[in-house]
């Protein structure tokens, strides 16, 4: 159907019929130094991306959504003229810098290449944004993201602010595009599930990768390294977030990273890990015995999990409602607790004291896209949200049992959590992670040692 080229465009075009009016400003993200010369990797804003699907440093998008009413447009032909404008900034061609850094297209080509309506040095910025925020009305942009880009914009409003004697009306309003940017953005159109589809399936590849490596014995970090050489292998840009890899006790720290304790036999292996592919994250974890074999009180609070799990993708589903899988999730990790002798009483009693909150304390899951958390709105009107085809969302509901007085001994430093990446369809859901296996018969064929 249509490529990644239209795909940006298009979206550029639906902003700019959402604003109507006025000028967007959009830059992507810095470089940002790790220390003496060496910088962390370079990651795109994902706002700047997903309209643009640029992906160097040091450029900004420009959008005019009525540019007739500028003054910097120049007079001509009328249609032309009143056509939205895209205008992308970006580094110049620098052969000299190349040579150091890599190649950069430079506004030229980035214009031709992207489908853009103008590119320009970026060191015109400031420049020709002054002329073109003239007679617009409002000025959309990443409002309080970034201290310099609101000191910059104002100073620039300012200096249009200052033409008023030559006829030129500055924007009286600021504007913070991001909202119109989410709601966009929380629809995944068939690419972006396709490049999400994409990512789960490496993922889950790499949590494959780790079950068969797992020996007792090992240390976290070796397990870590199968899943990283797993996303790089597979042309994975980078890991989606810090992956945990948590053992015994460890598990039950919710952002463990530490990843550097020894895999004893009989504990638990908890792995929250999964890549990033082409600006898109994807989100999993598995949680399975270091030497293969869960033991009856593993498999006990596991199956609880699993079913708490399985019930929410079930309410996963079209004209249900954001809150759906959560709700139905805490309603079987209650049962389970009170099974398991962790919480007392019926399950709407626990569910009414919060008592569950001490063995699971976060929510059921969270938009993903190109963000791990992922932007858009989780309630519209102080109503959770009806989940629509097209959003994408993680299920991962968890148990964390400490050692404490009255917690059954068997049961401490048990630590599981169970999470897939599924987006909404027609009927109900696609568990986009569904290649990670996580039935204990599963598990177990997979993991048997030989
Ligand atoms: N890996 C981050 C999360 O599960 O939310
Ligand atoms: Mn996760
Ligand atoms: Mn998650």
């Amino acid at each position: 159907m249509h490529n990644m080229i239209d795909s940006y465009s298009a979206r550029r075009h639906q902003l700019m019929a959402h604003m109507q009016q006025g000028i967007a400003v959009i830059p992507t993200a810095s470089e940002v130094r790790r220390n003496g010369d060496a910088h962390y990797p370079f990651r795109f804003d994902s706002y700047f991306h997903y309209l643009t699907g640029f992906d160097e440093a040091e450029a900004v998008l420009v959008l005019v959504a009525n540019p007739a009413s500028t003054g910097a447009v120049p007079q001509g032909d009328n249609e032309k003229n009143s056509a939205p404008q895209s205008i992308l900034f970006c580094l110049e061609k620098d052969h000299e810098r190349e040579i150091w850094d890599g190649f950069r297209y430079g506004p030229a080509a980035a214009r031709e290449k992207f489908g853009f309506d103008a590119a320009f040095p970026i060191s015109q910025l400031d420049e020709k944004l002054t002329e073109l925020m003239g007679n617009q009305n409002a000025i959309y942009y990443p409002l309080g993201l970034h201290d310099a880009w609101d000191k910059r914009v104002l100073a620039l409003r300012a200096k249009v602010l200052a033409q008023v004697r030559s006829g030129i009306a500055a924007p009286h309003a600021l504007q913070d595009v991001r909202f119109l940017l989410d709601e966009m953005r929380l629809i995944k159109d068939h690419l972006e599930i396709d490049a999400m589809r994409r990512a789960a399936n490496i993922s889950a590849a790499a949590h494959v990768r780790a079950m068969r490596a797992t020996r007792p014995g090992m240390m976290e970090y070796e397990i870590e390294a199968e899943l990283l050489y797993e996303f790089r292998k597979n042309g994975a840009q980078a890991p989606a977030y810090t992956s945990i890899v948590a053992s015994g006790a460890n598990a039950c720290v919710l952002h463990y990273i530490n990843n550097n304790a020894p895999l004893r036999d009989g504990d638990l292996l908890l792995i929250d890990a999964a890549c990033e592919l082409q600006g898109y994250a994807s989100d999993i974890t598995r949680t399975f015995p270091v030497n293969g074999k869960f033991t009856a009180a593993q498999k006990d609070v596991y199956e609880i999990v699993l079913a708490a799990q399985l019930a929410a993708i079930a309410a996963a589903r079209p004209t249900g409602y954001w809150n759906d899988p959560h709700d139905v999730a805490l309603r079987v990790l209650a049962q389970g607790f009170i099974d398991l002798k962790l919480c007392a009483g019926t399950v709407d009693a626990v569910l009414e004291s919060g008592d569950y909150k001490k063995f699971y304390m976060h929510r059921t899951g969270h938009w993903l896209g190109k963000d791990v958390h992922d932007v858009g709105a989780y309630k519209l009107a102080g109503k959770w949200r009806v989940l629509q085809p097209g959003m994408v969302l993680t299920v991962e509901p968890g148990c964390y049992i400490r050692p404490a007085d009255n917690v059954p001994q068997d049961l401490w430093n048990i630590g599981i959590r169970i999470e897939d990446d599924v987006v909404i369809t027609g009927q109900g859901c696609e568990v986009l992670s569904a290649a990670a296996p996580k039935t204990v018969a599963d598990i177990e064929a997979l993991m048997k040692r030989t």
